[in-house]
């Protein structure tokens, strides 16, 4: 339950998908115990799910999470976060590590508002929640080792997790923040064909999101690049290269490649 003599070891500033996600994974993982974390959300409802849904302690805002704790994630989407600053007048001081994960918010955006905290910005994906998520982060100026390891330490327990420059955080996010979403349109076009060719819906979902599971982990542990193995899957007049072949014409390559740029263009013009 919220009071406010509790003390927590870390405190999110916002409870929606990408808050949640987290704090399943570091829950799951034994990274942190319910009653060690807090959030907050301006919205009851959201206060209640959560609550009553991770079983911990709720805020209404987010100076109840910078009184509380030394570690703040900062989940907000990035349109709010001047707001927080601003009209709410958060702060956080020398004691406060600040963990960011809004799309496009630069360090030195942050460190304008706050500029005693130490800042690390980070960009994961919504996939943490199953432990699978995959996140770039960069520290700001006053971001020690400690910090670094503390952040790739609860990013790592929700999947993988590497320290880019800030720049590169813009292509983290067309890489695995926002690529999800296109390998899920993906999957549902597969998934639709199978059932027009009559498969179970629940078959073909299943089928489709173990061989989406499959080609990650053969890039990951083989070691082999995806040209590679797209060879080691076509044999020459087999199945497999026709749809290569119709892909190859539509020129997938192309649309997909300006899919990502868009995002990365995107989150460059949210920066600060
Ligand atoms: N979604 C992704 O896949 C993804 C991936 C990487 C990074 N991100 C970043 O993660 C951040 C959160 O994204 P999301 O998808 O989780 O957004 P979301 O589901 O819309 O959640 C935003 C949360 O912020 C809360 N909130 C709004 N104003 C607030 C305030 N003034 N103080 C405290 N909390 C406030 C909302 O509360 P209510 O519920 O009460 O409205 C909600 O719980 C964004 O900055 C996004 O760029 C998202």
């Amino acid at each position: 339950m919220a009071s406010d003599n509790m003390t927590a070891k870390i405190g999110f500033i916002g409870a929606g998908r990408m808050a949640e996600a987290m704090i399943r994974g570091l829950i799951s993982e034994d990274v942190y115990s319910e009653d060690e974390i807090i959030a907050c959300a301006p919205s009851k409802a959201t206060r209640d799910r959560i609550a009553s849904e991770l079983g911990i302690a709720m805020f209404k805002t987010a100076s109840d999470i910078s009184r509380l704790t030394d570690v703040a994630v900062i989940a907000v989407k990035p349109g709010h976060i001047a707001g927080l600053f601003t009209e709410e007048k958060l702060t956080f001081g020398p004691k406060h590590l600040v963990i960011s994960i809004a799309a496009g918010i630069r360090i030195s955006t942050l460190e304008s508002y706050v500029p005693d905290a130490r800042i690390v910005r980070a960009m994961p994906n919504h996939c943490c929640m199953v432990l699978e998520g995959a996140s770039g982060y960069s520290g700001g100026t006053r971001a020690t080792d400690r910090d670094i390891e503390l952040v790739d330490r609860i990013l790592s327990s929700v999947g993988l997790a590497a320290e880019v420059r800030e720049d590169d955080l813009d292509a983290v996010t067309g890489m695995s923040g926002s690529s999800p979403a296109f390998m899920y349109m993906f999957a549902d076009a597969i998934i639709d064909i199978g059932k027009k060719n009559g498969l179970p819906g629940d078959v073909a979902a299943d089928l489709v999101a173990q061989s989406l599971v499959g080609a990650g982990r053969m890039m990951l542990e083989t070691g082999m690049t995806p040209k590679e193995l797209i060879d080691s899957v076509c044999s020459p007049g087999g199945t497999t290269i026709e749809g290569i072949k119709v892909l190859d014409e539509k020129d997938m390559r192309s649309t997909v490649c300006e899919a990502i740029e868009a995002v990365i263009k995107k989150s460059k013009s949210m920066g600060g």
